[in-house]
């Protein structure tokens, strides 16, 4: 029998990347290929991009350029390069870089055995459309092998919303849902192989509206609540939600799902309603409040997460106070902080920027202030009990380590045999970036 063929893929950016680089994986399995965490030994390397923050396309090229001496030494090797950077660069990328065979955008992935093919036989190819058939669809199904306990699914794809900071809309294109029929199989058979956390992946996901088994739309909460039916399964989260998109029955599920965890990342990118209009963002700071208040009317020890952007165009200190007195209305458990960064083609590039120095200040000064949230919440879970859903071995001999309900990291001296399992634990002590608990019975 013929030797594998070795992949080896790098995967930057979101959770959607991790989700899409495992189905590519899945899909040149069909052409024989089998995944190496090593890129010398690698037939092929993919590249899964990421454009949502600036200097990204140059990051790619420089890493293209790292892997000139593993082409040399191996000619056959093929290099492709996947996601958002390759839908926004496209042609230009074989231009820049000979090295290149292959470059296949978010929609295409079902194309790449053929590409890979036709790099095979010296073809340089492009492939960046936005296809109207589901790539899922023609993706093979994933092969039964078992798996670790946590898995992303995706079931929505792309943003109409068009934030004038974002490029999403331009490389993921138009919101796309994908069948609730399609979700539901493919959550039972990753439950089957050995599941038992799934993480609904979309860019805006909370505006999933995916066509039911027996016609019309279903909404998130009524495909979570069907999902929630799934023997086995026994976590579900989503992510990342819009606040225009918190319906009522999704919040109602917050509070009636026992198998929805209670966590929820909620962007929300400015305190001042200036700024959130200057972003095209169609709400106002204290419609996002009203929505975290109801979402913890519906379950109190929801933990909340959320992403800031500082130094908008425009953006002045007054606007920075009401991101900083937002951040203390509504005491964040976790949260990711950027500064602005103009992506060409959107319309907020046009714009004059906020200083280099101001934007540090203020990123500085926010995310002292969410560190200190996140710690607080973090401390207050000592004494408590939760639940553990053991992922992997931990560094020290004994210890495991696992997510609580809360998304939190916990480490436990704990057997094996919890591996994939979820079990009762006491929290003991809380670290930086991770809690430490004992296991209880049951
Ligand atoms: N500059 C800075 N941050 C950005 N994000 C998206 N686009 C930009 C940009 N141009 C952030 C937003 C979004 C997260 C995924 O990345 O906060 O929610
Ligand atoms: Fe980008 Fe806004 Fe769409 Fe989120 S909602 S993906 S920030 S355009």
């Amino acid at each position: 029998m013929a030797e594998p063929k070795k992949l080896f893929i790098k995967t930057y950016g979101c959770q959607m990347n991790v989700y899409d680089s495992e189905r590519m994986a899945e899909a040149l399995g069909a052409s024989g290929y089998v995944q190496t965490a090593a890129p010398e030994e690698a037939d092929m390397i993919l590249l899964n991009t990421c454009h949502i923050r600036e200097k990204a396309a140059e990051k790619v090229y420089s890493e293209l350029g790292r892997l000139k001496p593993l082409k040399a030494a191996k000619p056959g090797l093929k290099i492709g390069v996947a996601g958002c950077v390759a839908q926004a660069e496209g042609e230009e990328i074989l231009r820049r870089q000979p090295l290149v065979d292959l470059v296949v955008g978010p929609q295409s992935y079902h194309r790449l055995p053929d590409l890979e093919a036709r790099a095979g036989q010296g073809q340089r190819a492009v492939e960046t459309e936005f296809p109207a058939e589901d790539k899922f669809d023609h993706l093979p199904a994933r092969p039964k092998p078992r798996r670790g306990p946590t898995a992303f699914l995706t079931v929505q794809e792309g943003c109409d919303k068009f934030c004038a900071f974002c490029v999403v809309p331009y490389t993921r294109g138009a919101e796309v849902s994908r069948p609730v029929a399609r979700v539901l199989s493919e959550a039972r058979d990753l439950v089957e192989r050995g599941v038992r956390e799934i993480t609904l992946l979309g860019q805006n996901v909370n505006a999933y509206h995916g066509a039911g088994p027996e016609g019309g739309d279903w909404s998130l909460a009524r495909l979570i609540r069907e999902l929630a039916e799934v023997d086995g399964l026994e976590r579900i989260r989503f992510t990342t939600s819009h606040p225009n998109d918190m319906s009522d029955d999704l919040i109602e599920a917050h509070g009636t799902c026992e198998k929805l965890m209670p966590y929820l990342h909620l962007p929300v990118q400015s305190g001042s309603d200036r700024i959130l209009k200057a972003m095209n963002r169609s709400h106002t700071a204290e419609q996002y409040l009203r929505v975290i208040e109801r979402l913890r009317a519906a379950r109190p020890d929801i933990l909340l997460s959320g992403d800031f952007i500082v130094g908008f165009p425009g953006e002045e200190e007054a606007d920075f106070q009401a991101t900083m007195d937002l951040v203390r209305a509504v005491e964040y458990g976790q949260a990711y902080s950027f500064k602005y960064s103009p992506r060409p083609g959107t319309p907020a590039a046009e714009r004059a920027g906020v200083s280099v120095e101001v934007m540090d200040d203020r990123l500085q000064r926010l995310q002292t202030l969410l560190n200190q949230q996140q710690r607080a919440r973090q401390e207050a879970m000592v004494g408590r009990n939760v639940r553990v859903l053991f992922e992997k071995q931990g560094r020290a001999p004994g210890q495991l380590v696992g997510k609580s309900e809360y998304l939190h990291a916990v480490h436990v001296i704990a057997p094996d045999s919890a591996l994939g399992e979820s079990r009762a634990v006491r929290i003991a002590a809380s670290a930086p970036n991770s809690l430490a608990g004992e296991l209880l019975a049951g």
